[in-house]
């Protein structure tokens, strides 16, 4: 397994380079409040948002962060009026055929976290070119959680599991925390150490349920596409305040 930990630079004005969290999971919240106060489309905000998550990635990366999940699309997101779907699906091409250029020069590895099956054929081939392109990349990794849901997730992972046992080619005894992990969309993935989430919302919404056992959370009223570089430090710093004890003393 790749070893995460070791990017952390040092840099004036930003969050002091030990103890950088190695994964931040991000749900972005608040894009159709956020166009809503504007007088504008949900969708617009859809896209502001989508300014914001290469303003953060680039932060991510000058701070030596190792993985920064983004929750894009969740499995209950389907339930949106159509057109409020279909442009959400058209984000990631958009997006990478203005970055991805961007994000090679700076070392970027694209992943995604989901379920690909669902996804139209655009959207999917955007991902998977990105991810091709990028996959022997060895700097931030930049994880997509697109078409995700944790509780699937884990329903996934455990009829998994029972299709090895049946086969023979795993022993009962032998699941543990660190192998059902490898039964997850997240394998090989550290968990999250500080999940952000913006526009005030205070839940989780079926994000890395199991993941997120012992993360950090930061909260922030701002809307997402009003989420800025510095904003995102002041959640690092406040995580560096923070004493984990894991449920010990
Ligand atoms: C939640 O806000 C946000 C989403 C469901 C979509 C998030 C997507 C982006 C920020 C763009 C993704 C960009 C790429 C590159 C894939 P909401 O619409 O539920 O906000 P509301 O609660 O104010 O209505």
């Amino acid at each position: 397994m790749k070893w995460f930990g070791n990017r952390a630079k040092v840099a004036p004005g930003l969050p002091i380079a030990d103890n950088v969290p190695k994964h931040i999971a991000i749900i972005m919240d608040g894009n159709g409040r956020w166009a809503k106060k504007r007088g504008l489309p949900r969708i617009a905000g859809h896209h502001a948002g989508m300014k914001t998550v290469k303003k953060i990635t680039i932060a991510a990366d000058r701070i030596g962060v190792d993985v920064l999940t983004m929750y894009a699309f969740s499995t209950e997101n389907w339930k949106r009026p159509r057109e409020e779907v279909d442009f959400l699906m058209k984000l990631p091409q958009e997006f990478l055929s203005i970055e991805l250029d961007e994000l090679i020069e700076k070392n970027v590895q694209v992943r995604m976290t989901g379920w690909r099956e669902e996804l139209p054929e655009h959207t999917l081939r955007a991902v998977e070119q990105a991810v091709e392109k990028t996959k022997h990349n060895t700097g931030l990794i930049l994880n997509f959680a697109l078409n995700y849901g944790s509780r699937k997730e884990m329903i996934d992972g455990i009829k998994a599991m029972m299709a090895d046992v049946q086969r023979g080619s795993l022993d009962p005894n032998a699941i543990d925390e660190r192998l059902f992990d490898s039964y997850l969309q997240t394998a090989g993935l550290p968990d999250p150490d500080l999940l952000i989430r913006t526009s005030g919302e205070l839940r989780l919404s079926n994000f890395m349920l199991w993941q997120l056992a012992y993360s950090e959370f930061w909260f922030t009223e701002k809307y997402w596409p009003e989420f800025s570089e510095e904003m995102f430090y002041d959640a690092v710093r406040e995580y560096q305040r923070r004493a984990r004890r894991y449920g010990g003393l």
